[in-house]
């Protein structure tokens, strides 16, 4: 314990000395959460961040999450020091859409609408005529819908098959998946509603279509954050990494938070949903960039002017 109040107060003192702001996403640490709510920096969903981000005056972001996190910020705040805990911290979405293969695959079809997922590289979104987050893509997939468009979907196909469910867009799908995501069980979905007959069922749309069609709510980290407050139910099943409990908890206190059945979750296991990735971010690597400097995101820049006219697109839609 002393050795964590040791690192949250170095941190801070860093911190304010490099005019530096935190933004974490809430599949981090809850010690790292913790500490950009402490210092006033933020702890929210991908859209969130981007936008956070862009706002806030500091001359240096820390961005706690994955890479396409840190890309983002680079992209919409080039004139700022963009750091992470970690630069290895993928993703699988992004890992799973190449640029080469992608822009192949949107070269073969030049009558359809290129929406991303912000879980893409630098050089993906810079192909893209939309990025989108989990937030707003139903909104954005709507409109493309009203103007008459075809769209090609990358990566998830996952969140991609709902989208197509709930708006009846024509979509060419990319085969990506969110490796966290893609363990949930609706077996084991259904076993535990015995045990808690009264549980709203939340689910990120990352996950496959048999544990959306049980949810009671369906939407981004932070819609199922204030599904969990506002829905009157006692207990929440709740299909997202686990990260996401330290906001939750806070946000409804008396309510009960029970982790949805994975693959491989059973007595040996009981937290199975956590990105590995996200897990990179750490205390003592937050602590060292700051102090060194190293782990900084740079990006290209010519894709980065043309990745931000899909990104301030979604900004401007969303806001
Ligand atoms: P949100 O945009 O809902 O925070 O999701 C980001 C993510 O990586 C989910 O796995
Ligand atoms: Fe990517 Fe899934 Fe991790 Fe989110 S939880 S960063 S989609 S691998």
């Amino acid at each position: 314990v002393d050795q964590v109040v040791d690192y949250k107060n170095r941190i801070k003192r860093l911190l304010k000395e490099q005019d530096a702001c935190l933004v974490a996403h809430y599949y981090c640490d809850p010690l790292l959460q913790e500490l950009a709510e402490e210092t006033g920096g933020c702890v929210s969903d991908s859209l969130e961040m981007a936008r956070f981000g862009n706002e806030h005056p500091a001359s240096t972001l820390v961005v706690a999450g994955v890479r396409f996190m840190g890309e983002t910020a680079k992209i919409l705040n080039p004139e700022k020091r963009v750091l992470m805990p970690t630069l290895e911290a993928t993703c699988s979405l992004d890992i799973g859409c190449p640029i080469e293969e992608f822009s192949a695959f949107c070269d073969a079809h030049p009558d359809h609408k290129v929406v991303v997922y912000a879980n893409t590289s630098t050089a993906v979104k810079a192909r893209a005529d939309w990025v989108v987050t989990s937030s707003c893509a139903l909104e954005i997939v709507e409109h493309l819908v009203d103007q008459g468009e075809k769209i090609i979907w990358a990566p998830d196909k996952h969140l991609g098959g709902y989208i197509q469910n709930q708006t009846g867009a024509e979509m060419l799908m990319w085969d990506g998946s969110c490796i966290v995501h893609e363990e949930f069980k609706a077996k084991g979905l259904k076993d535990l509603l015995n045990v808690y007959p009264d549980a709203a069922i939340l689910v990120h749309p990352e996950s496959p279509a048999s544990m959306v069609e049980m949810a009671d709510c369906v939407g981004s980290t932070s819609q199922l954050i204030a599904a969990a407050k506002n829905m009157p139910n006692p207990d929440f099943i709740v299909a997202t990494d686990r990260g996401i409990f330290y906001k939750m908890k806070q946000a409804a206190p008396d309510k009960n938070f029970i982790e949805a059945p994975t693959a491989g979750s059973g007595a040996t296991c009981r937290s199975c949903a956590h990105c590995p990735w996200m897990a990179m971010n750490e205390l003592d690597n937050l602590a060292e960039v700051l102090e060194t400097g190293a782990q900084e995101v740079h990006v290209d820049s010519q894709l980065r002017e043309r990745a931000l006219v899909p990104l301030r697109r979604m900004l401007d839609f969303s806001a």
